[in-house]
Parts: structure tokens; C-alpha cells; sequence
């Protein structure tokens, strides 16, 4: 696996596989890796002749500087799991770094952003389709992976590319959940001992609407409560495709979590 932090050896090693006809594909993180972040990898893997992964935790796309600072970094851990996962390169830019890629971006999203994490969030996607967008002007790749764990992210990734005319795949990849059914997230770590025992029931609560339909989102939003969730929305949502998802973000003390299903009796997902 190599390992590059500057610009132009990133561009020199892509214009090298481009040069060779290989397929590229890219899954851009934050790091502190997961099992989450390693099944986009394993599908990368799978469909392509190069994986390249990034890690940069992007300052733009946090809404608060105290979930910026307190982000959870291993660098090193990171690049053992990427070298194990056969990841063969990894590019660890800087902020200045990224910053100097040119920003001719079309901001138009159809209003995937406004609902959801826009609305909670503002200037979030903002964040998220620019630092984006740069990544891929410097990776240049033929595909790209995101989680269905962010689907809304996934959604704004597909219309910003679309509506950008980058010629990139953008593909998307099923949740992965620890044993009790908790979505695998880097914020995990940071749920007291308490919290921990107690997230895992945004998850069936999820899973019990995505099957009894959502006429039950008032009580099952009065059970989070009565549990000591704060719950910033519940509420199934139209998706570009077609058909409907059930979306939820929730605080339990001071860590946000997001989660979302499928909505089984709904057409098209
Ligand atoms: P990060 O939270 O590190 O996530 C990187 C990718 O891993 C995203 O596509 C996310 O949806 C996916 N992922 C996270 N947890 C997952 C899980 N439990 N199962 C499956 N996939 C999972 O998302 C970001 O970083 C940033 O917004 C980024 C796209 C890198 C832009 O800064």
C-alpha cells in the first residue's frame, strides 16, 4: 500500500493508472475506521483494479467546533486495517492541500438537501459536496463508494456528481451494524458506558416501523423519549428514486447518531 499526503504525488501516481487503463475507485472517509468503512472498501476491492482511499476530517462539513475537536483520530490503526483490507493507496491530505484544488462547483441539488440532516444542519452538505468534489477533481475516478448509513449524503453525493457532469459512478453500499444492531459510526466511541447499552433501541425501532408501516412513528417516538432519547426527527422520507426510507437523528448526551431504513411495503427499495 502507498502512502501519499502531497498533491502532486497523488496526481503522478492516478496519471500512472490512468496511463494503464485501470479501473479506479475511491472511497473518501474521515478515518477512524470501521467495519463500516471496510465493506465500502471490500466492494471497491471487488469492482475495480485500484482502491484508493482518503482520510481528511473536512472542518466545513461540522456545524459544531466541539464535534469538530473532539472527532476520534488513529491514524496509525487506520493505516494497519487499510493494509490488511490490500487498500492500495491511501492519500492523507493536508487542509491547505485540499484547499488549493479550484472550487468550480455547481451548487444546484434539487432539494435533496433541504430536508433531513439539511434542515438540522445548515451549511452541512454545503461542507460535504465541496470538500467532495475536490477529492474527486484530484483522484479522478471512474467510481466512487458512500454508505447507505449516510443515504442522505449518498443521495446529494449522486445529484451533485449528476448535476456537475463528473463522469463518475457513484455506488452505494448497505449498512453495517454491530452484533446488537447498532450502525457501526466513528461518534460510537463516544457514548458513555450507559448510552452504549441503550442506542442499540433506535435501531429496533426502525426495524419494527420499516415492517409495521409508519402509522406507529408517534408512539415509537414516545418510546425513544421515554428511554432518555432526544430526537430531532423520525420520519419516512421520498427518495430521487422512488419509494421511501425512514430516516432518524437522535442525541443521547452529547452524540448525535443517525440511522435510516427501508421502508418494506414501499415501492422501489
Ligand atoms: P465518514 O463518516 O468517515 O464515512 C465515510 C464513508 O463510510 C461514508 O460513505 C459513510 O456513509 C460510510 N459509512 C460510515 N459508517 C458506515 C456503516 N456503518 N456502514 C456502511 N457505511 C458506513 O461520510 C463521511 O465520512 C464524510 O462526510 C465524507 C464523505 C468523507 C466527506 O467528508
Amino acid at each position: 500500500m502507498q502512502k501519499v499526503s502531497l498533491l502532486p504525488q497523488l496526481e503522478l501516481l492516478v496519471e500512472d493508472y490512468k496511463r494503464q487503463n485501470l479501473k479506479v475507485g475511491f472511497v473518501p472517509t474521515m478515518g477512524f475506521l470501521h467495519s463500516g468503512h471496510l465493506s465500502l472498501i471490500a466492494a471497491c476491492k471487488k469492482e475495480c483494479d485500484v482502491c484508493i482511499v482518503s482520510i481528511y476530517v473536512n472542518p466545513s462539513q461540522f456545524n459544531e467546533p466541539s464535534d469538530f475537536d473532539s472527532y476520534p483520530k488513529d491514524l496509525k490503526k487506520d493505516c494497519e486495517l487499510l493494509q490488511a483490507a490490500s487498500c492500495d493507496l491511501v492519500w492523507i491530505p493536508t487542509a491547505e492541500g485540499v484547499q488549493s484544488i479550484p472550487l468550480d462547483l455547481n451548487y444546484e441539488l434539487n432539494g435533496v438537501d433541504v430536508a433531513l440532516e439539511g434542515k438540522e444542519r445548515p451549511g452541512h452538505f454545503k461542507g460535504v459536496i465541496e470538500v467532495v468534489y475536490r477529492l474527486f477533481t484530484a483522484v479522478n475516478p471512474d467510481v466512487a463508494y458512500f454508505g447507505e448509513k449516510d443515504y442522505q449524503q449518498y443521495e446529494v453525493i449522486s445529484k451533485m456528481t449528476r448535476n456537475n457532469m463528473l463522469n463518475i459512478n457513484i455506488v452505494s453500499v448497505p449498512t453495517i451494524r454491530e452484533s446488537d444492531g447498532l450502525a457501526m459510526s466513528s461518534r460510537n466511541v463516544r457514548l458513555s458506558p450507559g448510552d452504549r447499552k441503550l442506542a442499540p433501541e433506535l435501531h429496533a425501532v426502525l426495524k419494527y416501523l420499516s415492517t409495521e408501516g409508519d402509522n406507529n412513528i408517534e408512539f415509537a417516538r414516545e418510546k425513544l423519549i421515554k428511554k432518555g432519547f432526544k430526537v430531532e426527527y423520525l420520519t419516512p422520507y421520498e427518495l430521487s428514486a422512488g419509494g421511501k426510507r425512514l430516516f432518524a437523528a437522535v442525541r443521547l448526551g452529547d452524540v448525535r447518531l443517525i440511522d435510516n431504513v427501508p421502508l418494506i411495503n414501499s415501492p422501489s427499495v
